[in-house]
């Protein structure tokens, strides 16, 4: 029996976690070696061999801004202008870049030692989470991230999906259920169906880049304009950094108090000047309404992509530390005409969920695994069929506009093969050019995000009717692979180039 234990990791925006399935059939999260279950997903590299990761970093961050970076999710799998991975941060004195990988490659790496010293296992392999609104390259990002880390990554899960799984495997509850999933970085719904513990997504939908941290940045707007108006001094990130992240640290504790008292007040202090800042509950409500205005429309698509009926809903579950916000609250239950369920474990389920999920696919994979007292875990009985959040198809002619032809539309159940057959526009052309956009069902080239291409070289020219069969597929963990083929010469390709912006596309639909 090998001595390795499997391990679930939200690798989330603000905070990240670490569980594991033991032997008595529950899934517990563990804590870090400073002793707490989130860690902050902050890390200081002041000296770059030795990243320093989790609350150290944070306190760190008032005093060596420059060597510290976190929000660094947010970055997965995006690219520059130019094309190129974006940089998150710069190393003041070695000039280094780092992608997002890097520093969450160091968070994960620091989770799996947490893991190993306090139970005194050897951990194999993990399932991390993503968003289910994450793109293809940031899944792919994400999995190469673990990979630096040292981990073997058994598989990517969506966090909502993992949310939902730590919470029917404990109530073994059945209907159709929403998750509404706000943290700090991102939001995801996703409606799924729940039956003795087996999991079916019905549709997904979400907004990568709408969370704790945005609402945490309307109230600095605010405060730091109160302040500019006593003093006329704006503080800024470039003019007093200090100053900035302590007024953004005292904004997310005024939120969080008023989530019990209806008004919260701190003192802004830079440059020798002092002013005192209020916020009232019902200022904050109206600053916010329009995030929360965004997720209930979010979630009444999915809802209506589901064909669910808000009042078919068993429940909705609140999965985030932002859904603590009453105004969250409060619009889930005029939209659903009951309260949310709030036993959730909104920190944790995701982490825990990803454990459950980690110690089903150890077993999938024929991996046999100890748990913290070296007892023998049984895998367990879990099923889950999940779908994509994006759909995705390639840019193509149709007579004169160029459209993306939707190949795997969104909300297809993973994983999937598709096919579909495009030609050639030009009778002297010997190369296609197929290039891969995400975005939704008939969507304009520039509402699609283009994920990569590939080119077929070297073709017989002709203009035969679908000769260029284009086939995606995409994994159980929403990873895209392609395989292009021109079916008169034979020739074909599988090799992805991404993060390519420009568009050139030479092949026609149909
Ligand atoms: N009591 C509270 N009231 C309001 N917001 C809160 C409260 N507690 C935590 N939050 C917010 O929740 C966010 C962190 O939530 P969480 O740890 O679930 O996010 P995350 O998993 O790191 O992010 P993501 O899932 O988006 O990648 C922060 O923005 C934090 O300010
Ligand atoms: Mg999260």
């Amino acid at each position: 029996m090998s001595e390795k234990s499997v391990i679930g990791i939200d690798l989330g925006t603000t905070n990240s976690l670490v569980a594991i399935f033991e032997a008595d059939g529950k899934a517990k999260v563990i804590p870090n070696t400073d002793g707490e279950n989130l860690t902050p997903s902050v890390v200081n590299y002041r000296d770059e061999d030795q990243a320093v990761v989790g609350t150290p970093a944070l306190h760190q961050m008032a005093f060596a801004p420059e060597y510290t970076v976190r929000h660094f999710k947010r970055a997965m799998g995006r690219c520059d202008e130019s094309g190129n991975p974006a940089s998150v941060f710069a190393h003041p004195d070695s000039g280094q870049i780092y992608t997002a990988e890097r520093p969450s490659a160091d968070v994960m790496r620091y989770l799996v030692q947490s893991v190993e010293a306090a139970l005194g296992v050897t951990v194999g392999q993990a399932v991390i989470t993503v968003p289910a609104y994450f793109q293809d390259p940031a899944r792919k990002a994400t999995l190469k991230a673990g990979e630096m880390g040292g981990i073997e990554v058994l598989s990517i899960i969506n966090e909502p999906t993992a949310a939902a799984i730590a919470y029917g495997y404990e109530h073994a509850e059945s209907g159709v259920f929403t998750v509404y999933d706000l943290g700090g970085g991102t939001f995801d719904v996703t409606i799924l169906e729940m039956q003795d513990k087996n999991f079916r997504v019905l549709s997904t939908d979400g907004d990568r880049d709408l969370g704790g941290n945005d609402i945490d940045m309307k109230i600095q707007e605010r405060a730091v304009a109160a302040f500019e108006a006593e003093h006329g001094i704006k503080i800024t990130p470039e003019s007093d950094l200090p100053a900035w992240l302590e007024i953004a640290y005292k904004c997310e504790m005024a939120k969080k108090i008023l989530g019990k008292k209806n008004e919260a007040s701190f003192i802004i202090s830079a440059q020798g000047k002092r002013t005192v800042f209020n916020i009232s509950r019902q200022e904050f409500d109206t600053l916010i309404a329009p995030f929360i205005a965004r997720t209930r429309t979010i979630m009444e698509q999915a809802l209506s992509t589901a064909g669910v009926k808000p009042e078919q809903l068993k429940d909705t579950l609140l999965v985030g530390g932002s859904t603590r916000i009453i105004a969250v609250r409060d619009m889930l239950t005029q939209l659903c005409g009951k309260p949310p369920r709030t036993d959730t474990k909104p920190d944790e389920a995701v982490a825990l969920g990803a454990a459950i999920y980690a110690a089903r696919m150890g077993a999938d994979a024929r991996l046999t695994f100890v748990d913290t007292a070296g007892k023998k875990v049984l895998p367990p009985r879990v099923n889950m069929i999940d779908v994509n959040s994006h759909g995705l198809g390639c840019l193509a002619f149709v007579d004169e506009d160029e459209l993306n032809c939707m190949i795997i539309p969104p909300n297809t159940e993973l994983p999937t093969t598709k096919e579909d057959a495009f030609s050639l526009r030009k009778p002297d052309q010997t190369e296609a050019r197929i290039v891969i956009a995400q975005g939704n069902d008939d969507a304009r080239p520039d509402e699609c995000t283009i994920i990569g291409e590939v080119i077929l070289s070297g073709l017989p020219c002709g203009l035969q009717k679908g000769r260029i069969s284009v086939c995606y597929s995409l994994s159980r963990e929403g990873t895209l692979s392609i395989h292009a083929k021109d079916t008169v010469s034979g020739i074909s390709t599988s090799d992805i180039k991404p993060g390519l912006t420009s568009i050139v596309t030479p092949i026609a639909a149909g």
